[in-house]
């Protein structure tokens, strides 16, 4: 019943995932909504994309909308994300895959760029994930994964949580709650910078996302 406030690398059980895509997620596609459009707005038509940890697939839909050429793959652990995704997403044509971002079922080299938002600190083993995401990009591929920094400062977390949709007596607790359990259970700037420096990448790079609690890894295969 609560699985992921005991083991937060456990699969998000229906309700968890109903909460998050109702409360949360719409904050997170709002304050990240430049960001996978960043990443793809260089790659040529038709090029293949993946969004790993896709949740109920708001950041799919918002990029199938600004570019309805991309060959766009979510891949969720959770069935009940993944069918959300797909009623989100069926209009787009966007391809879905239940399956776990450590043993991604996707040959070697096969997207253009991959991203992930607000998933790998759920990750058994987050090097390995992030090994995986390396492994299907092609050379010259683009790898963002977003994720909440443990560093993160309080007026940029309070700002987020600010935009989650509950009731304002409630938004107190749901910070004390973001700061501890969420931010507290990610990785800091140092953190993320020794995981993208394991990877086979070039041109990397981790950096505060100024005015949210997140941080941003890039790098270019190869
Ligand atoms: C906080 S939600 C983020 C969803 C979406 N990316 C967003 O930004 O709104 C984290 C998602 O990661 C998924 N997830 C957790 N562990 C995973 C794993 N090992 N492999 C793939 N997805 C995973 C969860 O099921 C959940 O949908």
């Amino acid at each position: 019943m609560i699985g992921l406030l005991q083991n937060m690398t456990s699969r998000y059980a229906p309700w968890e995932s109903r909460l998050y895509d109702a409360v949360i997620a719409p904050a997170v596609v709002r304050f990240m909504s430049s960001l996978p459009y960043d990443l793809v707005s260089e790659l040529p038509r038709d090029a293949r994309v993946l969004d790993v940890g896709c949740g109920g697939g708001q950041i799919l839909a918002s990029l199938a909308e600004q570019r309805p050429d991309l060959k766009l793959v979510g891949l969720d652990l959770s069935p009940e994300q993944i069918r959300r995704a797909t009623k989100r997403t069926s209009r787009f044509g966007v391809e879905l895959r239940r399956g776990s971002a450590l043993e991604l079922p996707f040959d070697d080299e096969s997207f253009d760029a991959v991203y992930s938002c607000a998933s790998i600190k759920h990750w058994p083993d987050p090097p390995r994930g992030l090994s995986e995401c390396a492994r299907v990009l092609r050379p010259e591929g683009r790898i963002a994964i977003v994720e909440t920094d443990r560093g993160c400062h309080l007026p940029d977390a309070a700002c987020f949580v600010g935009q989650w949709r509950l009731p304002a007596p409630l938004r107190p607790l749901a910070l004390a709650m973001f700061r501890t359990w969420v931010a507290g259970q990610s990785p800091d700037l140092a953190e993320a910078d020794a995981m993208l420096e394991a990877l086979p990448l070039s041109e990397r790079s981790v950096q505060r996302i100024t005015g949210t609690p997140a941080l941003l890894m890039l790098g270019v295969k190869g």
